[in-house]
């Protein structure tokens, strides 16, 4: 075991990280109606920080009251209430020498009307995911296809939930552009067929994208971090590529490196796993095309495979480990046999079981 990276350290902007381990975002669904999350989430995540993660994302936060929620019991970032609770808790992140970045996302077609005020779901165009939602038993509602007013309605979203992070204090914001939802809509062909400047070729499809991150940016003081996430497959018809070809990856990670962001973030299943009929995997891939720091996450769950990921990028972020198992930074460290999770063993989460 080499073992020299995982716990080196890393000077991000002005941001030296002790090692190179994060918590990966992960959406708790605990909030009553007021959208926060319930007091046992907060401690987790805190817990998190004393036991020795560099990083700490919290949940996906939904941009606004009409259209972003997919799933119940979500927090939003916009009242004041809900930025006062935050505020201690991102103070406790960082008084044990971890750094709080918020994630936020909008669902697009991967919204759930009944939880939404507005009733409504939206996205690039009319086209559901195949799959039937599980958590409604039933098929995804037919987005409306967005408007350039709900566009730019919906950017105001992301600006304003920004705008909450950084009045609670939070080190960074990260945009959601993975896992199928409304940005990565826009990404991919897969549920992008628009015939206007929104559709068709990448760079097309990139602008929301583009307009999302410049909108934000603008209201983010220079010294925090801005991130940015990104998949190649979605939470619903998770087989499909949501990209169609490394080139066309690639193209789309140039585009995003030419954006005033900090860092990208790789979402996969396994880290290991070759991408584009290719022999290389996700992180290769992505650092190939691009020259900004990188954070990789999938099933990295020990050392060897913290280290093993690390080749290819900067950071490493567990998701499961890290929710089921509060030594898991010091177990990495003492490189202890450690096996990897199952996804219905991390359902815990969703339960008002406090975690450990
Ligand atoms: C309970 C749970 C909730 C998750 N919620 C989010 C989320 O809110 N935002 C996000 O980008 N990814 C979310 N994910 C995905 C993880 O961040 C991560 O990419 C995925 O679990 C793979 O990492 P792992 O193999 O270390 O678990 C969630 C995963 C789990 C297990």
């Amino acid at each position: 075991m080499s073992g020299e990276i995982v716990f080196s350290p890393f000077q991000l902007k002005g941001f030296t990280l002790k090692n190179r381990i994060g918590v990966a975002p992960m959406t708790r669904m605990s909030s009553s109606g007021d959208s926060i999350p319930r007091q046992d989430v907060f401690d987790f995540l805190i817990r998190r920080a004393q036991n020795g993660a560099a990083f700490v994302f919290t949940e996906a936060i939904v941009t606004d009251y009409e259209s972003a929620q997919g799933y119940p019991g979500q927090s939003r970032l916009v009242t004041q209430r809900q930025i006062e609770a935050w505020k201690p808790v991102v103070r406790a992140i960082q008084k044990e020498g971890a750094i709080a970045i918020m994630q936020m996302f909008h669902c697009g077609r991967m919204a759930w009307p009944d939880i939404n005020p507005a009733n409504r779901v939206i996205a690039p165009s009319a086209i559901t995911p195949k799959q039937i939602n599980p958590m409604t038993g039933e098929p995804y509602s037919v987005p409306d296809i967005m408007t350039q007013f709900d566009i730019d309605h919906v950017i105001v979203g992301f600006v304003e939930t920004a705008k909450g992070a950084i009045e609670a204090g939070f080190d960074g914001i990260e945009i959601h552009g993975a896992h199928g939802y409304l940005i990565n809509n826009f990404l991919s062909s897969y549920a992008n067929e628009r015939t206007d400047h929104y559709g068709g070729s990448v760079e097309n499809r990139f602008r929301f994208a583009h307009e999302v991150i410049q909108a934000v940016k603008k209201v983010i003081p220079d010294d925090r971090l801005l991130t940015f996430r990104i998949s190649n497959w979605g939470v619903a018809d998770p087989e499909v590529s949501l990209f169609n070809s490394k080139d066309e990856y690639q193209e789309i990670i140039k585009m995003l490196s030419r954006e005033p962001i900090d860092v990208i973030s790789v979402s996969t299943y396994g880290y290991k796993d070759h991408a584009f009929g290719t022999d290389q995997n996700m992180a290769q891939i992505t650092r190939e095309a691009t020259d900004l720091p990188l954070m990789i996450c999938g099933q990295i769950y020990d050392r060897d495979s913290a280290e093993d990921a690390l080749k290819h990028a900067d950071i490493v972020l567990s998701a499961k480990s890290l929710l089921l198992n509060p030594d898991w930074v010091e177990n990495v460290r003492s490189g202890k046999q450690l096996s990897r999770y199952k996804s219905e063993e991390a359902n815990v989460a969703y339960t008002d079981e406090p975690l450990l």
